[in-house]
């Protein structure tokens, strides 16, 4: 398919390069025109403006810093709409792990608001680093991806894009668990931030008596 890359950073590196090694058809923009250039160069991709690169994509990645959003947003225009979009960004300040959305918001509903596509929120809870795996598994399992959406053709879409990059696709219901997965990530950063391995925190399968 085609996918629209909105953002030209780490993630749309890690991504992008995982999804294009897979056989799409990429279209990246990115503030710095110049990043943008390299990655459309190393996917054998295209480099377009915002609304250019959203109209491109049968589907669309947004991978920007929180802070670029408002302004990524309105770039993009309405080349979005109706479209699976898979946001996996996280609106977490670093200083002091928390969410910079307004209490009871979440970025992938400001998302959605503003495209009119249907968001998928995914990818967001593990490292660049990991998604540049060929294969994700730790001690012998396949990586679990949680992601949420309202939307059937766009879990679709969502699933097919984890599976390509070596995870198991997890629905954790519809997008209003994306404010949950949000907040998870600020507990995972922080986590990564502090040297802690954020598996040994959440992996409690194991520990768990037998049933
Ligand atoms: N990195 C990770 O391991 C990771 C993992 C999971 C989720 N995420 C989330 O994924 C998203 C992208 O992360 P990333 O690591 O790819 O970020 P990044 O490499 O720092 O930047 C991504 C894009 O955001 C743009 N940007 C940054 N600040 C901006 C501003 N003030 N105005 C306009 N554009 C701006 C960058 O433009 P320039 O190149 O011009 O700076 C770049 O195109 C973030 O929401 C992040 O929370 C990251």
């Amino acid at each position: 398919m085609r996918i629209g890359i909105l953002g030209a950073g780490v993630m749309a590196d890690a991504l992008g390069t995982r999804w294009a090694a897979a056989g799409h058809e990429l279209m990246v923009a990115g503030r710095t025109t110049q990043k943008a250039r390299a990655l459309a160069e190393k996917w054998g991709g295209r480099v377009g403006g915002f609304q250019e690169t959203a109209a491109f994509g049968d589907a669309a990645l947004i991978a920007v810093l929180y802070q670029g959003m408002p302004a990524t947003l309105a770039a993009i225009g309405d080349g979005l709409r109706g479209k699976p979009v898979i946001d996996c960004n996280n609106p977490v300040e670093v200083d002091h792990f928390t969410l910079v959305t307004a209490p009871g918001q979440a970025m992938a509903w400001e998302i959605q608001n503003a495209t009119g596509g249907q968001v998928v929120k995914a990818f967001n809870l593990c490292h660049a680093r990991v998604w540049k795996m060929d294969e994700p598994l730790f001690d012998g399992r396949r990586l679990s991806v949680p992601y949420c959406t309202d939307e059937a053709a766009a879990a679709a879409v969502a699933r097919q894009l984890i599976e390509q990059v070596g995870g198991e696709p997890v629905s954790v219901g519809d997008l209003r668990h994306a404010h949950h997965l949000e907040a998870m990530a600020a507990v995972v950063i922080s986590l990564l931030f502090a040297g802690r391995d954020p598996s040994t925190v959440f992996n409690l399968v194991d520990a768990l008596p037998p049933a």
